[in-house]
């Protein structure tokens, strides 16, 4: 088969290292890929949001699958107009990625179908919303409708915070009409796990869980960024807190998407807190989530282009879907400055030291300048590692990261550490 991967981060990288070792795959392409991509597939100019583009290569191509990364295109509507000609491709369509588009859309959904969530209010106008909060309780969250790079969420401490929140979203538009509509919320504490599903419209199948880390610094302060790192399983989504995430989120999102015409095809992305009443969906994306997959995607044993075709063929039920036992820790090294100003083009040394069967290197902002690999962006590369328990898979992978070097590196030291240490503190076992 002619496979397509849209986007150019490290999860698309991950996706690429595993279709890359599918029976299935003839060629594999990525539009727009990276250095690290480029290096397992071939790398086409086209930016994400260019579905004209994008549809005008697959069908020159006879491209027979395509996999979307980023939620941009799929907002834009990029299955749809796939679905049209008779292309087969893996993602929700336009109404159904709604579910990340709006977080009004989202919320309403939740409260339609009774899944658990925070408490909100919707606000179409600035001084509504801040009469509101003269009255409200705090910590609470602000939030924009619409994408904004995931940077459209604030949890504030305090009124003026709440306030300025609102001022920056509906007067300064700093992210459009994204902030044209937004949505104020009770502010959930507990512990943060991401769950994600293939889902063919009508079944499902959950991923192994994941822990992201969004945070610059290590202990989980500073500014949020793309995501300093990841690791699957998530120790706090044992058994029973995955049957009820199941339960009560999962499945009733994927029954209520179908029964109100929206059947939901591709990965619903549950971004919950577990919380002392039980798990509460904190948002939906309407993709896999990056840097989660780069630890998800390596636990996986079955052939992933199985998993799509059955996914894209409604017949997900049909097949059995093998997990690797093993832990996977995926630590992400950024160039100083980031998530602010930095710069680009430093040359990266020592990748290919750090290759065995248990490691990979994930690239996300990389790029071959002249046949040398130098950095391209906020996340560099993701150095990941499978161990037989989630201490052996960071201890592999800080070791891999160790050989890696390229000017003004940054990266977290406590990736699934500080959840080990916690973990160790409260007894408990490992999660699924
Ligand atoms: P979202 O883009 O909705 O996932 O929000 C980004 C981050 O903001 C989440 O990963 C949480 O850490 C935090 N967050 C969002 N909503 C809430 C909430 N209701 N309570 C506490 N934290 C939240
Ligand atoms: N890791 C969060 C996201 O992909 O949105």
């Amino acid at each position: 088969m002619n496979i397509l991967v849209i986007g150019s981060g490290g999860r698309e990288h991950a996706l690429c290292w595993k279709i890359k070792q599918s029976n299935h795959l003839k060629r594999l392409y990525c539009a727009p890929g990276n250095g690290g991509i480029a290096q397992i597939a071939e790398c086409v100019d086209i930016r994400v949001d260019d579905i004209e583009a994008l549809l005008r290569f697959a069908l020159s191509k006879k491209i027979d699958l395509t996999i979307v990364g980023p939620e941009v295109p799929l907002i834009a509507g990029v299955v749809d107009a796939f679905v049209k000609k008779g292309l087969k491709i893996f993602g929700p369509s336009q109404a159904a990625s709604l579910l990340e588009g709006s977080k009004v859309f989202a919320k309403e959904f939740m409260q339609r179908r009774n899944i658990p969530t925070a408490a909100y209010q919707v606000f179409n106008e600035a001084v509504l919303a801040e009469a509101f909060l003269e009255t409200a309780a705090f910590p609470l969250v602000v939030k924009a409708d619409g994408i904004a790079a995931g940077k459209g969420v604030y949890v504030c401490a305090h009124l003026p915070e709440a306030k300025s929140a609102v001022h920056e979203i509906m007067v300064k538009k700093i992210f459009g009409s994204a902030g044209s509509r937004i949505v104020i919320e009770e502010c959930l504490q507990g512990r943060e796990v991401s769950v994600l599903a293939v889902c063919d419209g009508k079944h499902f199948f959950v991923l192994p869980s994941a822990q992201d880390h969004k945070r610059i610094f290590d202990d989980d302060i500073g500014p949020n960024t793309g995501g300093m790192g990841s690791f699957s399983p998530s120790p706090w989504a044992q058994a029973e807190a995955m049957d009820q995430i199941i339960k009560q989120i999962i499945e009733p999102a994927v029954r209520g998407m179908y029964q109100e015409g929206n059947p939901f095809k591709g990965v619903l992305f549950a971004g919950l807190m577990l919380t002392k009443d039980g798990p509460k969906a904190l948002e939906f994306n309407v993709r896999f989530g990056d840097p989660e997959t780069q630890s998800i995607v390596p636990r996986l044993q079955s052939d992933i282009v199985e998993i799509f075709l059955a996914a894209c063929d409604g017949r997900l039920h049909e097949i059995k879907v093998q997990r690797d036992q093993r832990s996977c820790v995926c630590v992400a090294r950024a160039p100083g400055g980031y998530p602010g100003q930095y710069q680009n083009g430093f040359v990266i040394h020592g990748l290919d030291e750090t290759k065995d069967d248990e490691r990979v290197v994930f690239h996300a902002g990389t790029k071959n300048d002249g046949g040398v690999l130098v950095t391209h962006g906020g996340r560099v590369l993701g150095v990941t590692s499978k161990g037989a328990n989630l201490q052996e898979a960071a201890l592999k992978a800080y070791h891999a990261l160790q050989k890696i070097s390229f000017e003004h590196m940054f990266f977290r030291r406590d990736i699934a550490i500080r959840f080990l240490n916690e973990r160790a503190a409260n007894g408990r076992d490992q999660g699924r």
